[in-house]
């Protein structure tokens, strides 16, 4: 496959921003071949649909920018700037633009963070390949994740459930493009996950950094446990003291996370525990620094 497009996101990356390069280098050394191919197709895909180069490495560096601010904040204030949906909702869901390349960024941070790339390679890798009945995700956002998983498992069916408009649309329209060869049924519909009326239940559910950006993850949790059928896949990620611009709900430590799920009535069947880049465990614990969490869980 051309490399070009891949060449030519990481120097528009370090031309607009000098700092990101050598991390960068390192961060695709350890990609896989395979998983330089999927890179390599998200960024044609991209760029077929007139997403230039230049708009992305911009995507990417929004997110970089917008994480170190936050970042500086939290550590100031020992709390995320925001706490309730109210004071993001305007400046982040449903704002198109702001939206369009925060999506965008994100997905690319799946190949070029080693935390999100760590996360993404435990969700292919539990994902149930061989499973039918219905796949429900929870906040697609860029519609990676749920493109990837309508490449790799045989559900019958997909359903997707999102807030912002312009994370519906992109979803839609990662999954209707013929590069991706994305043939099984789906609906992708735009509602608070909360305030979902559904007249089905699951088989396999998905929640990708979605319970760090609501103001009562406990209930998420709690109608994702409705939803799901006994015996369901349930893939979630969520994060411990990582701040962003709209996480709304902070997780001081992996205890706090480990009850909310188990008064949810979910036990954790497999879990992925990644501390801050360069540091262990315990010193990101002694440090507060942000540690990225990807769990299957199960109904007890
Ligand atoms: C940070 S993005 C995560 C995207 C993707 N799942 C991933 O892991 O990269 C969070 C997504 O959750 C959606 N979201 C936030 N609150 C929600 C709610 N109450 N109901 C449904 N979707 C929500 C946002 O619109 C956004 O698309």
């Amino acid at each position: 496959m051309n490399n070009a497009p891949l060449s030519q996101l990481l120097t528009e990356i370090g031309r607009i921003n000098p700092l990101q390069t050598q991390f960068l280098d390192r961060s695709l050394s350890v990609l896989s071949a395979q998983e330089r191919t999927t890179f390599l197709q998200y960024l044609n895909y991209c760029l077929a649909q007139d997403i230039t180069v230049e708009h992305l490495a911009k995507s990417y560096d929004l997110i970089v920018k917008d994480t170190f601010r936050e970042q500086v904040y939290f550590r100031r204030h020992g709390q995320y700037r925001h706490q309730s949906y109210q004071e993001v909702a305007n400046s982040v869901y449903h704002h198109p633009e702001y939206m369009n390349q925060y999506m965008h960024g994100l997905a690319l941070s799946t190949f070029l963070w080693p935390n999100h790339l760590a996360m993404y390679r435990f969700f292919i890798e539990t994902l149930p390949k061989q499973r039918t009945g219905r796949y429900l995700e929870v906040g697609p956002g860029h519609g990676f994740y749920f493109m990837k998983a309508m490449q790799c498992s045989q559900y019958n069916f997909y359903q997707g459930v999102d807030i912002s408009a312009t994370s519906v649309e992109m979803t839609q329209r990662i999954l209707s493009c013929p590069h991706f060869n994305c043939s099984a049924d789906y609906l992708i519909t735009e509602a608070d996950f909360f305030a979902w009326d559904s007249t089905q239940t699951f088989d396999c559910l998905v929640m990708a950094e979605v319970l760090e950006h609501v103001e009562q993850p406990g209930a998420f949790l709690q109608q994702l446990y409705t939803l799901a059928n006994e015996g369901a896949h349930v893939f979630i990620t969520t994060c411990i003291n990582t701040p962003a611009i709209d996480h709304i709900y902070l997780y001081p430590d992996m205890q706090s996370l480990r009850q909310q799920i188990n008064e949810s009535g979910f036990s954790i069947k497999n879990e992925l525990v990644i501390p801050y880049l360069g540091k262990t465990l315990e010193e990101t614990v002694v440090d507060k620094l942000p540690i990225n969490t990807a769990m299957v869980l199960e109904k007890r």
